[in-house]
């Protein structure tokens, strides 16, 4: 089966290459060769290269500078999306594409289900948002997972962040109000890997939206604890430097982050078999790769 990954060269289309299963021709492009925001040039690959799926990693993931700059974040989450969308639906090609957390307001106190309203605070996750809804409007045979607080070794991303930090500093502040899932890049290379050898086992699958994060839920706070406490056994930190729990109005930041983000991710394991996996664990993965 030949893949198309966009966006080829992110912290999940690093994994997506890592984990990619035998039997499986991967092309994988970068923004360089495949700049989903130009439909022409998206039709034009996909058309040369004719894969059998396409798994969409591509996006603009910087949320705070998409406040100030919308229309990029619009022209790569929503209209990257559709370009996509509509090349893959006329050539009978099914997409598998990642969405965030950041869909939802934040404001619940229960895990969000696929079924509950959005309501995204933001220009990252209203372009995201408009993503999902060009792909559910012009190609039907999609999956949607939707993911939250993404790392990996490879990129920048809160983990690395912390280790950089806690090397230049010996005490820092992290918010504690906020409570989400940490998600290895790893385990959803993985979970979108399995999906697509169920696809080429079964030539179809249950399409649609699904939840897939880490697990156990955590706030940053106890997220950079966890970092902190195994990078200094593993040596890939001298000393553990003290963390203070903060509130998020005492780091502002020009996008609002979600207070809540906690994703049920029951149907997906219910439905296609994936199962979460323990961020702590994933965690491990990762800092014996960086060390
Ligand atoms: N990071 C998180 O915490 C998080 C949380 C929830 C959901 N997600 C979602 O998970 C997915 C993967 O995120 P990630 O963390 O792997 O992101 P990432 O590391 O920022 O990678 C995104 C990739 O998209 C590429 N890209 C940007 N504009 C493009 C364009 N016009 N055409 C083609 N490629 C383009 C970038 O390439 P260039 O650098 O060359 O532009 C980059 O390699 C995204 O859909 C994101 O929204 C991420």
């Amino acid at each position: 089966m030949r893949v198309l990954i966009a966006g080829a060269h992110g912290q999940v289309g690093h994994e997506l290459l890592r984990f990619a299963p035998d039997g499986c021709e991967v092309v994988a492009l970068g923004s360089a060769e495949l700049d989903i925001t130009n439909a022409q040039q998206v039709a034009k690959v996909v058309e040369r290269l004719r894969p059998q799926l396409i798994i969409n990693a591509a996006a603009y993931t910087a949320v705070d500078k998409a406040e100030s700059e919308p229309e990029r974040a619009w022209a790569v989450n929503r209209d990257g999306i559709a370009h996509l969308a509509q090349t893959a639906e006329r050539l009978g090609i099914p997409i598998f594409h990642i969405s965030t957390d950041y869909v939802f307001a934040g404001d619940a106190s229960e895990p969000y289900r696929e079924t509950d309203p959005t309501g995204p605070t933001g220009v990252y996750g209203a372009s995201k948002l408009g993503g999902e809804l060009e792909l559910v409007a012009n190609c039907s045979e999609h999956i949607i997972l939707r993911t939250s607080w993404v790392f990996g070794a490879h990129g920048n991303n809160f983990v690395k962040t912390m280790l950089r930090l806690g090397r230049e500093r010996e005490e820092l502040g992290v918010v504690a109000d906020q409570r989400g899932c940490p998600t290895s890049a790893a385990s959803i290379a993985r979970a979108l890997w399995a999906l697509a050898v169920q696809y080429r086992e079964h030539g179809s699958l249950q399409w649609g939206l699904y939840h897939f994060s880490g697990t156990p839920a955590c706030t940053w706070h106890e997220f950079a604890l966890e970092i902190f406490r195994q990078a200094h056994a593993l040596s890939l930190l001298e000393r553990v430097p003290l963390v203070r729990a903060i509130c998020t109005a005492d780091y502002p930041t020009p996008a609002t982050r979600p207070a809540w983000s906690v994703l049920d991710c029951a149907k997906l394991r219910e439905t296609l078999g994936i199962a979460q996996a323990d961020w702590r664990e994933e965690l491990a993965q990762v800092l014996r790769e960086l060390a």
